[in-house]
């Protein structure tokens, strides 16, 4: 399973019109997703015009798809009010920046406008070595090419431990999809924001399992149904 995978079965599944996608790239992912309403935040789009209208010949429900080319801070300060009042969030793909404060204040702003039954999909929650959870600046200097999941397993910590309103696990696929619905968490952890701030990715090679709440794909279809 991978991430384009579980969100067009959510959104199949339960008829999910109103999706939101936080850092977009090129629209791999957004271009493909079958909802009506579709808000697409990113400082730095990486597709022309030519692409979208391909994209919206090919695929008509990419018609109504709004852009937003800032980071998603600014959005939610200038936009988010306006474009969801009376319109809830159904499903969201957080994938902007990959650092644990960015990523935390992604999933808080999603989660005011997020929809009852809704879902949000955090990417590159489960990072892949200790190179691919470097920070932005260790990253920047790495060879071209090295994957980067940053620190977001830090943003699923510091949820699981300070969120009694939201259920959170990942599952163990696609560099780790973070699930984040509205619910009472069946555990929690006990951790300081200051002491999530200061694990290393050692600490998480030796805890992933309890401290990522990891979940097979069979677990995450059951808990679905899809
Ligand atoms: C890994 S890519 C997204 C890939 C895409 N979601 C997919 O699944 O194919 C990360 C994107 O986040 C964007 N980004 C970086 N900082 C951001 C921010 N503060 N707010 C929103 N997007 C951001 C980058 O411009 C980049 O396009």
């Amino acid at each position: 399973m991978n991430r384009l995978q579980l969100i067009k079965s959510l959104v199949k599944k339960r008829n999910y019109k109103h999706y939101l996608e936080i850092g977009v790239f090129n629209g791999h992912i957004l271009f493909r997703i079958p909802s009506t309403l579709k808000i697409a935040v990113d400082p730095s789009f990486r597709f022309t015009w030519l692409r979208k209208w391909g994209k919206t010949l090919l695929k008509p429900h990419n018609l109504r798809n709004r852009y937003y080319q800032k980071t998603s801070d600014t959005f939610f300060v200038e936009d988010a009010c306006r474009i969801f009042d009376g319109k809830k969030i159904h499903i969201a793909l957080i994938d902007g920046m990959h650092e644990y404060a960015y990523a935390l204040r992604d999933v808080e702003n999603t989660l005011q406008y997020l929809d009852d039954n809704g879902v949000i999909i955090m990417h590159d929650c489960n990072p892949v070595s200790a190179d691919a959870a470097a920070t932005f600046d260790e990253w920047q200097t790495k060879k071209p090419g090295t994957p980067w999941n940053g620190d977001v397993w830090k943003t699923i910590m510091h949820l699981r431990c300070n969120r009694d309103d939201i259920r959170v696990f990942v599952i163990d696929c696609d560099h780790g999809l973070g699930i984040i619905t509205k619910g009472v968490p069946d555990d929690m952890l006990s951790f300081t924001p200051e002491q999530v701030e200061e694990l290393t990715y050692a600490h998480l090679e030796c805890n992933r399992d309890k401290w990522l709440n990891l979940k097979s794909v069979d677990y995450a279809r059951t808990y679905f149904g899809i």
